[in-house]
């Protein structure tokens, strides 16, 4: 049970190691920066699409009453009017009259400028939806909008999805795809931008079932993170107070981790009732209901839905993952993922690039990289490879040496998180990696 005692870390830590091991880069940074967007590189790419992966995998590989979609993120502006986003997707905006800096009203600690002490003008709402426009002419009427939450797209195909894949109620449909918040104020490394990305599912089911589907959807979700890896004592519920409740829901939850800052929210499941598929059947005159034909009756069906942050998710189990230790030269960084969270499963090493070396290594890389995400690494010394290694936390190194080529034909496994090795014939490397895997999943359940 490694994961138990880790020793957590600083924002700044995560934000250098970062940068130093290709996890995030800022976005446009020899521009200078573009504040708050950020950039994933060769390692953060791998984590990132992982995560993607293993909720889909969850989500809807692995549920036979939940289907994917994928759609477009411009669409059709009355979808924003009909959801309410235009009119009520605000935070209360205060500006500085002194500096001009901007600030939501509802974080402030005080009531003059943390900047430069200046009073503040009257608190104003601010839409966080970006407008562009479509087509050649710069006008309102060809105003569309960047969605600011992917849910929408899985209403208005609610039809098109359940006839075409003839799914009964219950059922969801879930989408992972960019969303975009012109926040007033982001910030914290990547956990609140502009540009981001959701997972999010909309589960719909009987009015009258909903509650109880609530209650499923965030134990499934907490339950999720935790056999991701999530620590459960970084976890925690937290419901809203009625006066928080986004506009279309009738309950809803925060899962919150505790990120270095404090606890901040990772997930949101909501009740959104009816709200969403009304308002679309009004909007655009269509009767958006589902006939139940074991019951005989027809309804609108309500919505239950788990909204995640992608990028959220993976800054959370960058900062779970985290630990130091040993002193001096033994001294370590160690990422501690979950096997399937993990950007590389394996590392193969050969100990130098000597020639005699070389085409034993490449062959076993060719095998293991059919069945793991595996990484080639050849530079610089065995000891240093290792910590790099640790430092992104791939899982196992296989190391190959002279004695594999002289003597064995096997090679050395080494676990990241115990250091131990064991050595190996190629022949059951395959199988060595999966129980080492298989156990190194059990004990990284949170
Ligand atoms: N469809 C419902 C919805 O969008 P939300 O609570 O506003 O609900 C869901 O967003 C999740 O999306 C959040 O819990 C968070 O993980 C992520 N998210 C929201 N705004 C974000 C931002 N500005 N930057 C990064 N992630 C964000």
């Amino acid at each position: 049970m490694v994961k138990r005692t880790l020793s957590g870390t600083s924002l700044e830590t995560l934000v250098s190691l970062s940068k130093r091991r290709g996890f995030v880069f800022q976005s446009s940074e020899i521009y200078g920066g573009l504040s708050s967007v950020w950039d994933y590189g060769p390692v953060g790419v791998e984590l990132k699409r992982n995560v993607k992966d293993a909720w889909w995998r969850s989500m809807v590989r692995e549920r036979d009453d939940v289907v994917g979609m994928d759609a477009s993120i411009l669409m059709h502006p009355d979808v924003w009017v009909a959801s309410g986003h235009l009119e009520s997707f605000t935070d209360p905006l205060v500006e500085c009259v002194e500096c001009h800096r901007r600030y939501r009203a509802d974080q402030l600690e005080s009531d003059v400028c943390p900047n430069c002490g200046g009073a503040f003008g009257e608190p104003r709402q601010f839409n966080l939806m970006f407008k562009t426009f479509m087509g050649a002419l710069e006008e309102a009427a060809n105003t569309v909008y960047l969605r600011p939450e992917t849910a929408q797209a899985m209403f208005v195909n609610f039809e098109n999805v359940q006839t075409t894949s003839r799914k009964k109620i219950p059922f969801g449909i879930a989408q992972i795809g960019k969303s975009f918040r012109n926040e007033i104020t982001p910030g914290n490394f990547f956990f609140r931008t502009r540009e981001f990305e959701q997972m999010e599912m909309e589960y719909f089911c009987e009015p009258g079932t909903d509650d109880e589907w609530y209650d499923y959807w965030i134990n499934f979700s907490m339950n999720w993170f935790k056999s991701h890896g999530i620590r459960s004592e970084k976890l925690t519920l937290r419901h809203h107070d009625p006066d928080e409740l986004p506009h279309y829901s009738k309950a809803s939850a925060d899962i919150d981790y505790e990120f270095p800052w404090g606890w901040d929210e990772l997930e949101t499941i909501s009740n959104r009732t009816d709200f969403d598929l009304k308002a679309h059947a009004r909007k655009t005159g269509k009767d958006i209901s589902y006939f139940d034909d074991q019951q005989k009756k027809r309804y609108v069906p309500f919505v239950v839905e788990p909204a995640m942050g992608a990028d959220r998710s993976v800054l959370a189990f960058l900062a779970d993952a985290y630990d130091e230790e040993g002193e001096g030269k033994q001294r370590r960084v160690v990422l501690r993922f979950h096997p399937d969270i993990a950007p590389f499963q394996i590392a193969v090493l050969p100990l130098s690039r000597n020639d005699r070396l070389v085409p034993t290594a490449r062959r076993v890389y060719g095998v293991l990289r059919s069945h793991f995400n595996t990484q080639y690494d050849d530079s610089q010394s065995i000891g240093r490879r290792y910590r790099r290694q640790d430092e992104i936390g791939t899982p196992l190194c296989v190391t190959v040496d002279f004695e594999t080529v002289d003597e064995d034909d096997a090679v050395t496994i080494r676990n990241r998180d115990t250091m131990e090795q064991v050595r190996v014939p190629i022949e059951n490397l395959e199988t060595a990696i999966r129980d080492q895997l298989d156990l190194m999943r059990a004990d990284s359940q949170g």
